[in-house]
């Protein structure tokens, strides 16, 4: 029986090493975060401008715009929440879908540093709260008006002085909302909420969608110029060139893309990378993508893992067997 003590030996201290020492190590040296469900609130937004202000006092540094700004956030994602419980009206929706048509339409350019998405899927990619505080202010709803003066400066801010009135609000994105779209593409759900931001080399998708192919050479480079334009403006607009996202589901952790997604700034605090709102069903198609491009093999290995482990366990099995046989005579 001294093998199976030195099984239970070997077994006890993988367990040990896999549930309690990894995950101790690992929440040592990453800060936990909690998700939130893509719910959009706001709580995560003021708890942050709380622990800032705080901060602020502690030093004495800018002490009255770290208040001023906790302030600012309550009384936005308070109206957020008062014009979520408004009945929208699809119909009067799409009069005042005309104002965003103009800058989201079709072969749209770089506008302040990026192109517009499409929002022909907008309804199911983005979430309700989220929408609705994005056209009250695109700078707050993203969580980065820390780098806004005046949010009005934002490449959508202008939508400000289009959209005013609560009821209006509520009746575009129940428009969005109520557009029957079928199902959410996920190369589609990744170009509309990423792409205009991070290429996807593996999958031959740069800022400029997905990339032609050429027949002269000649023309390939002329493309080529034309992305390395579109990056310069996207890297101008935030600060550095956002990284390729090939394989940054194997780079990551499920965890930390997920709640780095909800809220870049919990994960990152003072980045540019603003938050897209995305819905669950939204988040779950640019995760499928992630993976289908990133991990490709996932599905199979998933689907072999558990026949290997039979096979071994079967094999164990056989050759304790075997060793007993072998062994017999000579004890
Ligand atoms: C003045 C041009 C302009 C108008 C008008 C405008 N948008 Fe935008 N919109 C933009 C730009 C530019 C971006 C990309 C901003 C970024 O990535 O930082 C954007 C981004 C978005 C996004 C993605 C945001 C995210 O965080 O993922 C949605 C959704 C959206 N707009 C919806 C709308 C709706 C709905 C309207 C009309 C009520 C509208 N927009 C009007 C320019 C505009
Ligand atoms: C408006 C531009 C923009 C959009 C849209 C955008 N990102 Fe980013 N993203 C950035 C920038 C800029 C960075 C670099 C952040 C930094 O280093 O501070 C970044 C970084 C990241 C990182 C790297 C974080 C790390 O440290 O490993 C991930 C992952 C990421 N983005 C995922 C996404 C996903 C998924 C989407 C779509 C749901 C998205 N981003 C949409 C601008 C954007």
């Amino acid at each position: 029986m001294k093998e199976l003590k030195i099984l239970a030996v070997v077994v006890f201290f993988s367990l040990l090493t896999y549930w309690l020492v990894e995950p101790y190590a690992h929440s040592q040296m990453h800060k936990h975060v909690e998700g939130h469900g893509f719910v959009y609130d706001g709580k995560a937004d003021i708890e942050e401008a709380v622990a800032a202000a705080e901060n602020a006092k502690k030093s004495g540094i800018k002490v009255k715009e770290a208040e001023a700004r906790v302030e600012a956030k309550k009384a936005f994602w308070a109206d957020v929440a008062k014009i979520s419980k408004l009945k929208g009206d699809p119909a009067a929706g799409e009069g005042v879908y005309a104002m965003c048509a103009g800058c989201h339409m079709d072969g749209a350019v770089n506008m302040g540093g990026v192109i517009p998405p499409s929002l022909e899927k907008a309804g199911s990619l983005y979430d309700k709260n989220y929408l609705i505080a994005l056209i009250k202010d695109p700078a707050m709803a993203s969580n980065v008006d820390h780098k806004y003066a005046d949010t009005m400066t934002h490449p959508m801010g202008s939508i400000k002085t289009m959209v005013t009135e609560p009821q209006q609000i509520a009746d575009v994105v129940a428009y969005l909302k109520a557009k029957k779209v079928g199902k959410l593409e996920t190369k589609e759900a990744f170009y509309d909420a990423c792409g205009r931001c991070h290429a996807m080399r593996y999958a031959k998708m740069t800022q400029l969608g997905d990339t032609p192919k050429f027949k002269h050479e000649k023309d390939a480079l002329a493309y080529q110029v034309k992305v390395l334009d579109e990056q310069d403006l996207v890297k101008a607009y935030m600060g550095k060139l956002p990284p390729d996202l090939s394989i940054i589901i194997r780079a990551r952790s499920e965890h930390f893309l997920k709640t780095f997604v909800e809220n870049p700034q919990s994960q990152l605090p003072g980045t540019s990378m603003p938050r897209t709102g995305l819905s669950k069903e939204g988040y779950a198609a640019v995760e499928e993508y992630l993976t289908e491009v990133g991990d490709p093999s996932k599905p199979k290995r998933e689907a072999i893992g558990p026949w290997v482990i039979l096979f071994f366990v079967g094999f164990t099995v056989l050759a304790y067997l075997w060793k007993k046989q072998e062994w017999r005579d000579l004890h």
